[in-house]
């Protein structure tokens, strides 16, 4: 949900904070804006709405020079996306820009008392509010920039991360942050902030990530100061980043997405690695290792997630109870937040989050720590909000993900799940010998049948022919694919804006099979499995009522092959593991019927990558 980047040092600020910008696009991108302070002191801010590449078009002629700059990335919450709610916003008497990422939930209270004081707003956005609201603070209070935004976090209630320039400190950025990620690089004589670390990589490896209501005073040619709100000065933390630039880029794919589905057999070889022995048959998951005795006593394990990650933890359910024997409950982390749970000292909460940032699963996590329940993190990014909030956890390790549509951190998810279940089960002793080894051997042969499953690549593309113009779909899968055929469903609905629904395959019956008709495709995932007989009941009555129905099934499925309309055969896997497999024929025909419909397949309309707000 929005991206914010800042410059200040010795090389000219606008080209680094446009290509910054393009790296945090995926954040929001339905308008974006600059804001330069350049060498005669002039504050010039330009907005666009549209693609960052819509700003580059609309200031082609204009003044762009200076050393010091912030801009943004917009994914709208306040107001429609136009120009003029795009960010940066000025102050009343334009002195100073400013960019947020966050919503100021009371905004129209500190907006009513700016209007009894004649203030004057150009945007309908809670942004501008803000930057007027520091400027009266500031000149009520005759006090310092960093001050009045230390009193004006006093006052609003909601979640940022905001960068400011001040037309009269020509030498200063100032920025702070609340449960909105803020990531501050150090360069030779120059510091990069951004709301997450990609846009700093190619310039500096050294990062301080900024804690929660934290101020960073940036001062040119100085080292950086961090205060607290109430002015205590804090000692920054210098962290390493492991990510390279290589990762971050397409390697010759037309779209982030359809490279991230290319690289899981690699990202599962690299999520396992360390972790699961062939050689050694065991599984070692540290995380869970240190803290083995909060896993030896756990009375339940409640997953909270959002959107994939939470059809990740509905396989973690499965996987848990299956192998561990302890009770799951998988919550939608937005609910769980406001629903006054129960939750107990024995009870482990797992939050599963790719980003680390998601503001409702970082708000559960915070919950779930007031009453004292043991926090495991299941993330991809490193040193993330939700990774830092959690008492343990282990990251997925399956690198960047641009495309906005997850693929390869819900595969991740599903590994990493499957290793903690292992775990935790040899630990229990709730699992014999023998299954504990062919299930560490059929992990360990996972990225191959992934390759396996990749080579059906032009065999799902032609299939996406025929159903590019379909207006609906709906996914089935039993057990541990009834998971994989919701996410199925959610990455065609995100990429193609087609309506998709995931259901239970037996479930039908009481209501979606009244959709059923010759328009109807329905995508079956019928691999071998304990209930692998129902679910062929399942497609002969979609069949009986005229349905059409796209299999996919295990390779040599005569039976089902036989009755479907097509068949996608996929390599043969324990039933653990079946989303593993599933999942990959699914993106890839999200994918390619998407992109026949000509969408924006890395930042479909309305959607963004990392949701700070709730
Ligand atoms: C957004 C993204 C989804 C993602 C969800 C949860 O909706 O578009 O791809 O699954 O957020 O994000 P998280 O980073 O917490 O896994």
């Amino acid at each position: 949900m929005c991206g914010i980047v800042g410059y200040i040092g010795t090389q000219e600020a606008y080209p680094i904070l446009i290509k910054g910008l393009k790296r945090l696009e995926y954040r929001g991108y339905d308008s974006a804006g600059v804001a330069l302070l350049n060498h005669s002191n002039e504050l010039n801010v330009y907005k666009a709405k549209g693609k960052v590449a819509d700003l580059e078009y609309s200031v082609a002629s204009k003044d762009t020079s200076g050393t010091i700059g912030i801009a943004h990335t917009r994914w709208a919450t306040h107001g429609e996306p136009n120009d003029a709610n795009a960010h940066p916003h000025y102050s009343q008497s334009s002195n100073l820009a400013l960019i947020h990422n966050g919503i100021i939930e009371n905004y129209m209270v500190i907006k009513q008392e700016l209007l009894r004081n004649e203030y004057e707003f150009k945007s309908s956005t809670d942004t501008e509010v803000l930057v007027h609201f520091i400027e009266y603070i500031k000149e009520t209070n005759n006090v310092d920039l960093c001050r009045a935004v230390q009193i004006a976090m006093g006052e609003v209630v909601g979640a940022y991360a905001i960068a400011i320039l001040d037309k009269n400190n020509p030498d200063q950025i100032i920025a702070a942050r609340k449960s909105s990620p803020l990531v501050i690089g150090i360069g030779e004589d120059e510091f990069f902030l951004a709301s997450d670390a990609t846009p700093i990589i190619e310039y500096t490896d050294k990062v301080i990530y900024i804690k929660d209501e934290e101020i960073a005073v940036i001062n040119r040619g100085c080292p950086i100061k961090i205060l607290n709100m109430t002015d205590i000065e804090q000692t920054p933390e210098i962290k390493t980043l492991e990510m390279n630039l290589s990762q971050l880029e397409k390697g010759g794919y037309p779209h982030f997405m359809i490279k991230e589905i290319n690289e899981q057999p690699q990202t599962i070889v690299d999520c396992i690695r360390g972790r699961v022995s062939v050689e050694a048959m065991d599984v070692i998951l540290s995380g869970v290792l240190d803290h083995k005795d909060k896993f030896l006593n756990a009375k339940r394990i409640i997953i909270v997630a959002c959107g994939t990650s939470w059809h990740a933890a509905l396989i973690g359910e499965h996987l848990i109870e299956d192998l561990c024997r302890i009770p799951v409950e998988v919550e939608y982390a937005s609910e769980f937040r406001y629903r006054n749970p129960v939750l107990n000292k024995e009870d482990i909460v797992i939050a599963i989050s790719q980003s680390g940032e998601t503001a409702d699963t970082l708000a559960a996590v915070e919950l779930a720590k007031a009453s004292g329940a043991f926090i495991y993190g299941i993330c991809n990014v490193v040193g993330s909000s939700i990774a830092r909030a959690t008492d343990a956890g282990s990251y997925i390790h399956v690198g960047p993900e641009i495309g906005v549509a997850s693929t390869k951190a819900f595969t991740g998810q599903v590994t990493v799940l499957s290793m903690l279940a292992l775990t935790i089960a040899k630990e229990r002793k709730t699992i014999e010998k023998e299954l504990y080894v062919s299930l560490i051997n059929e992990l360990a042969a996972i990225p191959e049948k992934m390759k396996k499953v990749l080579e059906k690549n032009e065999i799902i593309k032609d299939l996406s022919k025929i159903f590019t113009y379909a207006h609906n779909f709906i996914y089935l899968g039993r057990g541990y694919n009834y998971p994989a055929a919701l996410e199925g469903a959610l990455k065609l609905k995100e990429i193609s804006y087609i309506h998709a629904e995931g259901y239970p395959a037996a479930e039908m019956k009481h209501g979606p099979i009244a959709l059923i008709d010759t328009e109807m495709p329905v995508v079956a995932i019928a691999t071998t499995d304990r209930i692998y007989e129902k679910t062929i009941s399942n497609i002969q009555e979609i069949k009986a009522r005229k349905g059409r129905v796209i299999a996919l099934v295990t390779e040599g499925d005569d039976v089902v092959c036989n009755i479907a309309d097509y068949c996608i055969e996929v390599p043969k896997t324990l039933e653990y593991f079946a989303p593993l497999i599933s999942a990959i024929p699914l993106q890839l025909l999200a994918y390619y019927i998407a992109v026949n419909k000509g969408c924006n397949v890395d930042q479909p309309r309305n959607l963004a990558k990392s949701v700070t707000v709730e």
